[in-house]
């Protein structure tokens, strides 16, 4: 992996040093509406390169993932005569960093980019990897590359302009990496409260970091995603079923809230399926219970579910859902497959655990 990530409080000097570096003769950044408020401002204060940039801007929200707005950042990287030696700094959330990535991947078979995460998703999942993408038909990331940025430049400086819903979504995905890495790893984690008032950016920037480390350490495994990075699916089978059947019911949930709580099942069918221990599994789903609270559901929705699970992109065949489950802490293993009953007993153990 080439990808260099910087952790800093300086953020413009990082990215000054950067295109420096790249000898860049013309910088585009991509913002959102909400970060062209937010936090383009700022960032023009401390960074020659932002304040010469040429700015593109993108309505915000996962639904803008589109070709449309492809097109509107290749039209805008076209008329400014961007050549392979322009740099494209992406500002934002996982939209942004995806949408801009995507877009830069593919103008002249490739643009050099910067990623700037702004959320606590961003910095510990979307702006890490080199995944890419768009979303297509009513299917999400269905068109994209595996294209490294040039670095990513990760502060906590602007995690202030976050909900408590964006901050916990974010840390979802740290808690998934925590039970990916180590007990050590995880019970810093389930000490920490992300909730504010008493959210503490200095330690969660620490926190990211060994985040960062763990998803690093997956994709330099297995960048193309042919096998071993699909343990970064941990919690996501069960937690895009749950996505699902809120949007059914007309009442979205947070991607992170749904991948917490995805955990909790996943946790579940671990246990049964490979002894995962009980103790860490009570307590992880104390904790999400607690600061994530349960998605409910009764068994008359379990078909639904299964059908949504059977629709997973990482399955092996159309009729088997295969999970990411764990052992024990730290020890994953991709591709297992669940029967329906199997699945069944799993929501059942959910449901007693989270009180529902
Ligand atoms: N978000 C999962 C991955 O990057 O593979």
């Amino acid at each position: 992996m080439n990808q260099k990530v910087i952790f800093t409080t300086l953020v413009g000097d990082a990215i000054d040093d950067l295109v420096s570096q790249l000898g860049a003769p013309q910088i585009f950044v991509i913002v959102d509406v909400n970060t062209a408020q937010y936090v383009l401002p700022v960032l023009k204060e401390q960074s020659k390169a932002v304040q010469d940039a040429t700015v593109i801007t993108v309505k915000a929200g996962d639904a803008e993932k589109t070709l449309e707005n492809t097109h509107t950042i290749w039209k805008e990287l076209h008329n400014n005569n961007a050549t392979r030696s322009s740099v494209v700094i992406n500002v934002g959330g996982g939209v942004v960093t995806d949408l801009g990535g995507f877009a830069a991947a593919t103008y002249k078979r490739g643009l050099r980019v910067i990623n700037v995460p702004t959320t606590v998703l961003g910095a510990v999942d979307a702006a890490i990897g080199g995944k890419t993408g768009i979303n297509y038909n009513g299917y999400k990331n269905e068109i994209g590359t595996f294209t490294e940025p040039i670095a990513s430049v990760i502060t906590s400086d602007f995690f202030n302009t976050l909900s408590q819903q964006e901050l916990l979504s974010g840390y979802a995905e740290m808690l998934k990496h925590g039970l990916l890495e180590s007990d050590e790893e995880l019970n810093k984690l389930l000490a920490y409260s992300v909730v504010y008032p008493i959210f503490d950016a200095e330690r969660l920037l620490s926190l990211i970091e060994t985040s960062v480390q763990v998803k690093q350490r997956v994709v330099e495994a297995d960048f193309n995603e042919s096998g071993y990075r699909k343990v970064l699916n941990l919690g996501h089978t069960f937690g895009h079923a749950f996505e699902t059947l809120a949007l059914k019911r007309q009442s979205p949930i947070p991607h992170g809230f749904a991948v917490a709580q995805g955990c909790v099942a996943a946790l579940v069918l671990s246990h049964m399926k490979l002894g995962f221990p009980s103790e860490t599994l009570q307590k992880f789903a104390d904790y999400v219970r607690k600061n994530y609270n349960a998605f409910a559901f009764t068994c008359d929705d379990y078909d639904f579910l299964y059908q949504a699970m059977l629709k997973d992109k990482k399955n092996l065949t159309p009729d088997t859902v295969a999970f990411t489950l764990l052992e024990e802490v730290g020890k994953p293993k991709i591709e297992v497959p669940a029967t329906k009953e199997e699945i069944a007993s799993a929501l059942d153990i959910y449901r007693d655990l989270m009180g529902i």
